[in-house]
């Protein structure tokens, strides 16, 4: 198991969905836990839950600030937690381009309704207005674009005729407290996930000129160049009672594998039996597992196997 992950919760008011965060992540096997809850309202009701609940506060008002600042304030206190990702609930400021491209991929929002539907405020009234019959709470990645990040979950959430936003909103609630949780656990897991790992290096693999998935004793295995094709991808979940799960790729030799363990162990391992032929293990499911590098190499290794009128075709389009 690895370590949980550490996230920051950023609220402005009461923080109930920053709650259910806090008492999930207090449950057996909860692969994160809150490092920081942080608000741009000193008086936000749910700093006093987090604070009598023992996890570290910061407010700071983003009154008499210009926002590059407030974020800039507030980027270097999730910084000081550790955080790993940022979980807004119920945060209610836009952050700029520099903090959101600073935590792209690792910052996450709730928000009360089946997006892409009703963005922004006052999303109940909105529902109700137009008839809608069904309302929800999306979570999603965060972008530049208000509320329109990639999609991570949804729950729909009936509208009765006699809703009003407050009792609409009241039961869409309890629909965002189970939601966000599970959201969030699934999402910092996908980085130790096997099939996840799996399904991110078979995209880029098949992404390169005229290649095959075949299993190799048992393992996903990538080849190129047609009937006579040769591997050049393995993908090992923690073979030979191995703790990794890796990519296997081709480097020019014993001796380029072994600079590349020596220079980065936590990264890169000599895999049983393709080791002896210099191809090098390349970790996957580690913090900050780097996927340009899985790029570089699945691409090398393609590149070190693919027959010269394969090859050719891609140096070509390099030069462009
Ligand atoms: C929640 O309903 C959340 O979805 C919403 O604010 C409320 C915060 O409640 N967020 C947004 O509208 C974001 N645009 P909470 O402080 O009790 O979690």
């Amino acid at each position: 198991m690895p370590d949980k992950a550490k996230v920051a919760a950023l609220i402005s008011g009461r923080g109930s969905n920053m709650a259910a965060l806090l008492y999930a992540s207090k449950l057996p096997d909860a692969p994160f836990r809150l490092v920081l809850v942080a608000s741009n309202d000193p008086d936000a009701a749910g700093l006093e839950l987090a604070k009598a609940e023992g996890i570290p506060t910061f407010a700071l008002s983003h009154k008499s600030m210009n926002r590059g600042e407030h974020d800039a304030a507030m980027d270097k206190a999730v910084r000081n937690s550790g955080a790993e990702y940022i979980a807004l609930a119920g945060y209610m400021r836009i952050l700029g381009e520099d903090f959101v491209r600073a935590w792209e991929g690792r910052a996450l929002n709730i928000h009360p309704s089946l997006l892409p539907k009703y963005p922004g405020l006052d999303t109940h009234e909105r529902a109700i207005e137009a008839g809608d019959t069904v309302a929800g709470v999306t979570v999603h990645l965060v972008t530049a674009e208000l509320d329109a990040g990639q999609i991570l979950g949804q729950t729909e959430v009936a509208v009765l005729p006699e809703d009003t936003p407050e009792s609409l909103a009241a039961r869409v609630l309890f629909a965002e407290h189970q939601l966000y949780p599970r959201v969030l656990a699934d999402y910092v897991s996908r980085p130790f996930d096997a099939a996840w790992l799996l399904d991110q290096v078979r995209v880029r693999a098949m992404d390169l000129p005229e290649v095959e998935e075949r299993p190799s004793h048992g393992a996903p295995g990538w080849r190129t160049g047609g009937k006579s094709g040769k591997y050049f991808a393995y993908f090992s979940d923690q073979h030979h009672g191995e703790d990794a799960i890796a990519l296997l790729a081709k480097t020019s030799g014993i001796d380029e594998m072994t600079a590349l363990i020596e220079r980065d162990p936590d990264a890169f391992y000599r895999p049983a039996y393709y080791g002896a032929s210099g191809w090098v293990g390349i970790v996957l499911n580690r913090p900050g597992a780097d996927w340009e590098q899985v790029e570089y190499w699945l691409k090398r290794s393609w590149q070190a196997v693919a027959p010269k009128r394969l090859t050719k075709l891609l140096d070509a389009a390099d030069e462009f």
